[in-house]
Order: C-alpha cells, then structure tokens, then sequence
C-alpha cells in the first residue's frame, strides 16, 4: 500500500472505529465483535507505525473509548483540574443499551490520574515479547508478574476519603469521568466505609462493574415479560445500569464490583498483589483468583486453565491481565498516552469455527434492503451446524476482502445469527472469487440504490419486486398489524396463484379461490375467511401499521393515527403538519409522504376502504369512555393476552403507556408483575391496581358485544375475559 492509499485507509479506519466505539461505550449496543474491533485497531496501528507522520493526536490509536455521551467541549466548557468542582451537566445522553433515552443527569469530574486502558492482543507469542520486553526494559532485574481475571464490565474507579466512600466515577473519556456515585451506593459488595485499618487517609482504588449471569438472565427475563427488548450481553446489562437515573433502581439489578487497581504515588506497599490484599482486608471486593507468576511458563499454565475454567465462572470474563507486580518497576516502566507500559491483556477469542465460502446469496428483505450472505460449508459452532452467515452490508465485506473460496472465521454474534469476523488469508487459493455485489435486484432486476447515510443497498420497487410485496402481506396480515390468522406459507401460495398480489386482494378471496391451495379443505377456508372478516375491525392505527410504510412502526402509527384521526387527513397532510406528532422527525415525515405520493397507493387504500376496513378513529369502537383521561401502564401476565388488554384499555378511551412517570394514573398488575415496575410504583406514589378492578371501572358502561365474561364471579379469582 503507497502513502496514498494508506492515507484513505487510515481515514476510512479511523472513521469505522470511532463509530463503534461510540456504539460499544456510549450506546452500550456494538455491532462488531470485540475480536473484530481489536483487528481494525490492529491494522491501524500498523499503518500508523509504516506512517508515523499521519499519526494525529485525536486518532483512536491515541486515545480511549468514551462512555460520555459527548466531550466536555460539547458544552463550552474545559476540564478545569479542578477535582473538587463538577465540570459539566445536563448534556443529553445516548440511549444506553435499550434504556429509555435519557438526559444525562450525572456531573462529571476530572481523573485525579487518567483512566487507561490496556494494550490487549489475542497472540500468546505477544505476551512472551511482553515478557521479554519487560525483563529486557528492567535490565534483568529480578521481578515477578500479578496475572488476573480480565472482568467484563465497565470501569470504575472509586475514592475513599477518611475510609468513607467519597466518589465513583465512571472512565468517561479517560480524563473526565461520570459521577455514579450515588448508584454505586446501591452496589451490594462496595462498601460505604472501610474495615480493618492502615488505609490512606484519600485513595483511588479502579476496578470494574459487572452483572453475574444469575442477574442478568433475571433482569432479561423480567425485561421480556414487560415487553423492555433485553439487553445483549452483561457487559451492556452493567454499563446500561450503571447510569440508570435511579439509583434504588441500580440496587435491584444485581450488579457486583471487582477492584484491581490501587492508584497513587506514595502507597505503603512493595508490590500489586500487597496493595490488593490490604484492598481486600479493609473489606474491599478484590479477586481471589489471581496468581503471582515468576516467569512466562507460570503465566502460560495461569491462561490455559483460564482459557477452561472461566466457563465455570459465575460471571464473564474476556482474558487475562498480566501486569508488572513490583510498585516500583512499574513506575520505571511508566505509561504510553493510552496504555501502561507494566501490563498487557491476553484476550480470549469468541468461539469460532473455520470453513469455506461456497457461494454469496444476496437477500432482498420486506423493506428492500439487500443483505449479502455467505453460504458455507456446514461447520459445527458451539452445539449447532452453521451453514450460511450474514456479511451486513457491501462496506463489511471490502472491509473482509471476502472472496468466494475464502476460508473465514465464523462467530455466533450476540448469540443468535452467526456473522463472519475475518477472513484466513494464509488459505486463499489461487481460484477464490470477487465477489460482485450486484448492481441490479437479484429479484426483480431493478437497479439499487443506496441512500445517504444508509450502509445497505435498497431495490426501490417497492410495489413490483417479489419478495418486497411478499414481505409485506405477510406483515399486512401479522398479529400487530390486521391479525389474519395465516402462515407465510400461504401467502407465498396465494401470491404465486396470482390471487394476491396486494392487501386489498385478500378481501375479494372467495372459498373456491383458497381450495385451489395445498391441502385446504372447507374448514381450513371457512376458518381463514372468517379471520379475514374480523380483520375488519381492527382499529385504524393497527391498519396505517399494517400498510407497512417504511419506518412507520407500531407506536408511530399510532401516533400518527390519533394525531390525525383519519386517512384523508395523513394523505393531505404536510411535512410541518407530519412534524408535529409525537416522535415524527424528518425520515418519517419524508417517508410517510413519500408513500401517500404514489397514485396506487391512495387506490389501494380506497379498495381497502370499499373492503370495509378502519380508517378513522371514529369508526373505532370504542365501547366506553370509563378510562379516558388516565394513562395505565401493564405489568405482568393476564386473561387475555397483553395485547388485547392494551385494546381494551383504549377501546375504553385509556392510554396505555410503557413506561412509569408521574403521569401514570395506575399500574395494572397481572400475575407475575415486574419487581422493577412495581417498586417503581411505589416509590412515585401510582396505585396498583388488578385486573378485576379494571373491570369494574369499565362496569357496566363497557357494553363491548366482543367482551364474554366466562363463568360467572369465580370466588377468589380474577373474572376472565375472553376476547374474540
Ligand atoms: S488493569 C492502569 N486489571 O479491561 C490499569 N483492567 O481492556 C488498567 N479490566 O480498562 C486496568 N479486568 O476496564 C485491569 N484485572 C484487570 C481487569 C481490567 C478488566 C478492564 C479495565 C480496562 C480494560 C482494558
């Protein structure tokens, strides 16, 4: 690669690692895999060390990853040095994993000593030139080495004034962090003030913020069950519940903390393993599992039975630190601008699994954005067989150089679809291909585009390619949407019968139309026209959802379907008028618009009209007005699915909301509500109120013909409601 070239590189890296970590400390939802981002990292620094003159201060190779949602300049302001006085608050923050996105209360402070991260390298035969290295650097002196757990979490470092826990702060940018302390006050194993005796009068003592597998799958499961989407993995989990805004709320999440790091210049200690045992006798968590190793032989036995035993840990590890143990050394030894000299980490790679590209199919989606993927040669990966993995987009793919024939590296990203993370250059043969990435709709033929800021490809006929019309009566008829009960098996037949092509088609289906499909009877027929008729009365916002304009999901259309309350009012309205609904910005507006601009889309909303199908929220039944004005959040499981019993509380002129704030009138408890919610309750006031008192606040009046109370007042239970 010339100057030239590598210049384009290194700005193209550049780019790509700042975004993900953004996305990993910010976001707390990374979408490359660690082993990944440590690669890009790698070639950029490479790069950098063949051109040290395009090395600039602000490159990622220079400074950490930031979990602050923006840099202190963002609001005017400099770290003062000043550890005493906060330096900024009340920026708006990202959204951290799967959080409600939130107003970053927290004051921020200056690192009395920054907050570093570790050189890390996947390569045992680094961590004998870190041993090398080290003993070469000490000329030969005699030293030894404190080998650790490498935690998966989130920094932490704390200070203890007097022996009382003063301030926590989070790593921030590596200079300014974020001051948790008051979550970190709800942290089971942190003490508030120390035991035992002989701590300086103020130290700093670093160490990281985990959730334990046990609270985590608790904290999902919970999650699920309130329909919150769960977290990824508990690094995310941790640092998501790190920065909650209520810090009882921390308390219940089950985080725990491990310190490893005792930070100061004038420590009464000889060595790291000695800091940290005194750590641990003036009742501070530290790690029972380090070792102190002489030399490189007792680090390599350390790592392998690690690299084994950590499976059986109760919470996630990702390596092993190996650090200098001698206090001494390590100052001699001193820092670069990102790492110590003293330590280096050996990382654990994910499990993976090596095969051969056979071929690259390109998928069209509902939407029209095109995924590449790789077919492969079936590999066994952590107790399934993969066959195909997704390559995201034409930007990770030159990002691989993937080539058909290539053998690849395969991982079960985030557990569920597995992706592939690199590509084993040493095994390319001479024949492997370029893969082309298709210029054309490999459906439909009509050529892509790819909008700005986006990073797939889109097939923009929407209204004539294949798979997209296929995509989107499958979901015009789903569950959230007009909720015909039919598998995607039967719309593909009716779509390749010519009986469907569009949503309106399926309202003309006759029963000898449905008996030309495999198998049906009479029964299977009457069933499906039966479900087709109920779908009639599917309230207006479940038909603009069911329409299936881009980015107009669930809440948006309902949203938009309450702010407008009929069809003709969205299709006349203007972008100003788009704007003023709840959570409708500039991508929405401009697709909605979009849409209602396509003459056979008014067309097919007047067939579905004439088929008799909602559009005006006066035409939704609503079978009482017993709730309005209230808004009433669920928890917990029902009679009747929750779905239903959110219907219920609208048909019945209620708001539903998703989550608690003081403008909750009630929260409505099934069984098995989530502790969270309920505590929540509790702590602003909110009555909780059961299923049975719903029903008797919409009484009388509910006069819903759809509502059958079954049985008849079940003593000590809950009256059941059936729905149709
Ligand atoms: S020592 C200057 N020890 O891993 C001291 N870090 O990838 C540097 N980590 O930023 C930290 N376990 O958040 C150290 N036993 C351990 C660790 C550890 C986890 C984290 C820490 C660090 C990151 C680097």
């Amino acid at each position: 690669m010339n100057r030239e070239e590598a210049k384009i590189r290194i700005a193209g890296l550049r780019e790509t690692i700042n975004e993900n970590n953004r996305r990993y400390y910010v976001e707390n939802s990374p979408v490359i895999s660690d082993y990944e981002f440590d690669m890009l990292m790698n070639e950029l620094i490479s790069l950098e060390r063949q051109y040290p003159d395009l090395v600039t201060p602000d490159s990622p190779t220079q400074k950490v990853g930031s979990d602050l949602a923006s840099g202190p300049e963002a609001s005017g302001q400099e770290g003062n040095g000043d550890s005493g006085k906060a330096i900024r608050k009340d920026e708006t923050a990202g959204s951290p994993d799967n959080e409600p996105a939130v107003r970053n209360e927290f004051a921020q402070y200056p690192h009395r000593y920054p907050m570093l991260s570790l050189g890390n390298t996947y390569d045992i035969t680094e961590v004998e030139a870190f041993a090398d290295r080290t003993s070469r650097g000490l000329g030969e002196a005699q030293f030894t080495f404190s080998t650790e757990l490498k935690f998966d979490g989130t920094a932490i470092c704390l200070t203890y004034r007097d022996g009382v826990l003063f301030r926590a702060l989070t790593r921030g940018d590596g200079t300014i962090g974020d001051d948790v302390t008051a979550n970190v006050r709800h942290i089971g194993n942190i003490p508030q003030r120390l035991s035992g005796s002989g701590w300086p009068a103020e130290f700093e003592i670093r160490g990281e913020i985990y959730m334990p597998y046990k609270a985590f799958d608790r904290l999902n499961a919970e999650r699920e069950r309130d329909e919150d989407p769960p977290f990824a993995n508990p690094r995310n989990a941790a640092s998501g519940s790190l920065k909650l805004l209520n810090p009882k709320e921390v308390g219940h999440r089950g985080l725990e903390c491990t310190l490893y790091h005792l930070a100061g210049e004038d420590l009464p200690f000889q060595t790291h393993d000695q800091a940290l045992s005194a750590a641990a006798s003036w009742g501070l968590p530290v790690s029972d599992k380090r070792k102190v190793c002489r030399n490189i032989g007792e680090i390599k036995e350390y790592i392998d039975y690690w690299d084994v035993h950590r499976k059986f840990l109760p919470f996630a590890t990702d390596g092993i630190v190996i650090k200098v143990n001698e206090l001494a050394f390590q100052r001699l030894l001193g820092y670069t601008a990102k790492f110590p000299r003293w330590a280096v980490a050996y990382k654990f790679k994910a499990e993976q699994a090596l095969t051969k590209v056979r071929s690259i199919d390109y998928q069209v989606g509902r939407t029209g954005a095109v995924t590449p993927v790789a077919n492969l040669d079936p590999v066994p990966l952590s107790g399934t067989t993969v066959k195909r993995a997704t390559l995201h987009n034409l930007d990770q793919m030159r990002l691989l150089d993937i080539r058909i024939g290539d053998y690849v590296y395969v991982e079960k990203g985030g557990e569920i679809i597995p992706k592939i993370t690199g590509v084993e250059l040493s095994e390319r043969g001479k024949d492997s291909e370029i893969p082309e990435f298709p210029s054309l709709c490999p459906d439909c033929g009509t050529p892509l585009v790819r909008d700005e800021g986006e990073a797939r490809f889109f097939c923009p006929n929407t209204d004539g390619c294949p798979t997209q019309i296929m995509g989107k009566l499958v979901h015009f008829i789903s569950r959230k949407a007009m909720n015909v009960i039919a598998g995607d098996a039967t719309v593909e037949q009716l779509f390749r019968l010519g009986l469907v092509k569009t949503p309106a088609d399926f309202y003309s289906l006759t029963k000898e139309d449905l008996l030309r499909l495999d198998g049906w009877k009479d029964r299977s027929a009457e069933r499906f026209l039966k479900s087709l008729a109920a779908s009639k009365s599917v309230p207006f916002e479940h038909v603009l959802f069911a329409l299936g304009i881009r980015y107009v999901g669930e809440t948006t259309a309902k949203e938009v379907a309450r702010h407008f309350g009929k069809i003709d009012a969205v299709i006349s309205a203007s972008k100003e008028d788009l704007l003023a609904v709840k959570d409708v910005g500039e991508v929405i507006a401009d697709s909605i618009l979009s849409y209602f601009s396509v003459p056979a889309h008014i067309r097919e909303i007047e067939r579905l009209k004439e088929a008799g199908l909602r559009f005006s929220t006066d035409e939704d039944s609503m079978e009482s007005t017993a709730l309005s004005g209230l808004t009433i959040v669920i928890s917990g499981n029902f009679s009747i699915p929750r779905d239903e019993m959110k219907t219920l509380i609208e048909r019945n002129g209620g708001r539903n909301s998703s989550s608690l704030s003081n403008r909750t009138s009630y929260l409505l408890a099934g069984s098995r509500p989530g502790p969270e919610k309920m505590k929540k309750a509790e702590e602003l006031g909110i009555r909780v109120i059961g299923e049975k008192d719903l029903i008797d606040m919409i009484g009388g009046q509910a006069g819903n013909p759809d509502i059958h109370e079954k049985g008849s007042g079940d003593a000590g239970t809950d009256r059941q409601l059936t729905l149709f």
